[in-house]
């Protein structure tokens, strides 16, 4: 890529960008995401190269609204109850594409269906709507590495090579919850910041989960991923002298560094938190990191499943 130009200070500046067929890293409410004109296939590639990332992965389409949605993708009535339900917010529907919408074939990976969401931060709704188009965006981290939430872990991550609207923390801090609609089966892809048991309470049934080694893979499912540097221990009450310690609720005496995901025990807080905590604890230094156990309801789904990903044996 050529020198990045500045950070746009408005987001009719960063439309601009989108418009002319550059990335904008922009908020959601889930994390930041690197953002393509999703109908420009050149623009799209930038986001591979950028990222790093396997060709093979399909992109969100990020929409400001149903009727965007509906442009490019395939609403059963099924589908459109969960859109409904939970849009704008972090929920991304996988259902049947349109394949005439001019949506390029870099978003969707060649497949037949599409991941749209309406995200819930005003900004990103406000750049979507102003760009006309839908934003293909996935999360803006180089692949394999921690999602970011705020713009500085953003510019940190690319080295300040792409420019970014800056629109604050991210409240959820972590990425959606990804569901696949096939016919009359529901079934959850990734789990994410939309916990499962509020899908099943609309639906009043529980949803199917993807087999891991299923055909349609997300990169959220790889088994490496989301990984700091240091290593990382689950589930750990006795963190070794030294060790970095992320702790839940109530924090134990500690020699050596600690960062509390949620003093009060509160997932939501858990969960926005994750991906920064981590960083700061991978930024000092410690060679290895200690995580408390975390309850795997609610949230909790989503954050044990970030975080044994982060501690899977890396190939990279
Ligand atoms: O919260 C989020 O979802 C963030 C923000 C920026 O919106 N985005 C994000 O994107 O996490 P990404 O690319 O890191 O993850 C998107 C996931 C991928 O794992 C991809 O495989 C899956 O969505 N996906 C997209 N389209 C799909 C499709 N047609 N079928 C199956 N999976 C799909
Ligand atoms: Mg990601």
């Amino acid at each position: 890529m050529n020198s990045a130009p500045a950070d746009p200070q408005t987001v009719a500046d960063a439309a601009a960008l989108l418009q002319r067929g550059d990335l904008c890293a922009f908020a959601t409410e889930t994390v930041y995401g690197l953002g393509a004109d999703a109908t420009n296939s050149g623009a799209v590639l930038k986001i591979y190269e950028t990222k790093g990332r396997p060709r093979f992965n399909p992109l969100i389409s990020h929409c400001a609204d149903m009727e965007m949605a509906e442009r490019f993708g395939n609403f059963s009535p099924l589908a459109r109850r969960l859109a409904d339900a939970f849009w704008p917010g972090p929920l991304t529907l996988v259902v049947p594409l349109k394949p005439d919408a001019g949506l390029s074939d870099l978003v969707t990976a060649g497949l037949d269906t599409v991941g749209l969401r309406v995200p819930a931060h005003p900004m990103a709704r406000d750049l979507i709507a102003t760009l006309g188009r839908p934003v293909a965006a996935p999360s803006a981290n180089p692949s394999g590495k921690l999602s970011p939430t705020t713009a500085s872990h953003v510019r940190a991550a690319f080295s300040g090579a792409v420019p970014v609207l800056d629109g604050g923390p991210c409240q959820n801090g972590l990425e959606s919850t990804i569901i696949a609609i096939v016919g009359d089966t529901v079934t959850q892809l990734r789990a994410g910041a939309l916990a499962r048991e509020d899908v099943e309470a609309l639906l009043g049934h529980p949803i199917a989960l993807a087999a891991p080694n299923a055909a349609i893979t997300a990169p959220g499912m790889l088994k490496s991923h989301y990984a700091p540097n240091a290593a990382l221990r689950l589930e750990v009450t006795a963190p070794e002298p030294g060790e970095a310690y992320l702790v839940f609720g109530p924090a134990p005496a500690h020699d050596g560094p600690v960062l509390n995901l949620s003093a009060s025990a509160d997932l939501r807080e858990a969960a926005q938190n994750l991906f920064s905590h981590l960083a700061r604890l991978d930024a000092s230094g410690a060679k290895s990191i200690a995580v408390a156990p975390i309850p795997h309801t609610g949230l909790g789904e989503a954050i044990n499943d970030r975080l044994e990903r982060a501690a899977a044996p890396r190939n990279r």
